[in-house]
């Protein structure tokens, strides 16, 4: 199997219960999935991301949410980090200590099950793709995710295209996630009508160099649609997320290692 199943690829899709965790800058939330439709089959339950995030802190949590919902079986893991055959190749917002780290070894250590580890836009992404806002769709789809960073899943025709990382583009002098990430608004104390119209303005740039079909918009802002996103213009068409912030964790779920 690759390493990074595709959603419109059946064969490497998993399929049956799983097990999605989401590792966030703020916290870290975990749930089985019903792979046939990417609902979560029971709550999820979340736990405050440790700081520092540590490698160590981090996988103890892990431990803490597998145990639980006593889970026992593989687990797809996604954190806000670029990703590659499971190691760590950036920290923008957790501890330096994971770069170059083999998460899935790490993890899969601490709770004695296999694990597959991906960026978190990319699950999310995932999860869209194959359930929701972007379900069918193909040409060249962008899923957005506005939380404590700007997350980036880019797609295909329906082939994920990993560790994007478009929340790193220059906006303004800035990188776009320092001025149009959903913590800006609250860092900021910027209204939502200001803080859309930084949003816009990043939406522009990504369609001036990726001519999307689609963006699809993720994330915890996703969870309040109506104070924004009719005041977006970006000239492509755009979606709000179905999965809102459960996406991470569905996607995650797919991901997980396929023993089968
Ligand atoms: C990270 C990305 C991540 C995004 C959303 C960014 O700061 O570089 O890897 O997807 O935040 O969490």
């Amino acid at each position: 199997m690759s390493s990074f199943p595709q959603p419109h690829g059946a064969a490497a899709v998993r399929t049956g219960p799983s097990f999605g965790i989401d590792i966030g800058g703020s916290g870290m939330k975990a749930a089985p999935v019903d792979l046939a439709t990417g609902q979560l089959t029971a709550d999820r339950f979340r736990i405050d991301t440790p700081q520092p995030a540590t490698p160590d802190q981090l996988a103890s949590v892990v431990r803490e949410l597998v145990e639980h919902h006593e889970w026992r079986g593989p687990v797809g893991v996604c954190m806000p980090s670029v990703v590659t055959h499971g190691i760590v190749r950036s920290a923008a917002n957790i501890d330096d200590g994971w770069l170059g780290v083999n998460g899935e070894e790490l993890f899969a250590e601490s709770i004695g099950q296999p694990v597959h580890v991906v960026n978190d836009a990319d699950a999310a992404g995932v999860a869209e793709m194959m359930w929701g806002a972007g379900r069918g769709r193909s040409g060249v789809v962008i899923c957005l995710t506005f939380g404590t960073g700007i997350g980036s899943g880019m797609f295909v025709d329906g082939v994920l295209v990993p560790n994007t990382e478009l929340g790193h583009l220059e906006l303004d002098g800035h990188e776009a996630e320092q001025r149009a990430a959903a913590s800006v608004r609250q860092r900021d104390s910027l209204d939502w009508k200001r803080w859309a119209y930084r949003v816009d303005r990043y939406l522009g740039h990504v369609v001036r160099l990726f001519s999307p079909e689609l963006i699809i918009l993720g994330g915890g802002a996703s969870k309040r649609p109506d104070e924004w996103v009719d005041r977006l213009d970006p000239g492509c068409e755009l979606a709000v997320a179905d999965f809102a912030n459960n996406a991470g964790i569905a996607g995650a779920a797919v991901l997980a290692p396929d023993l089968g």
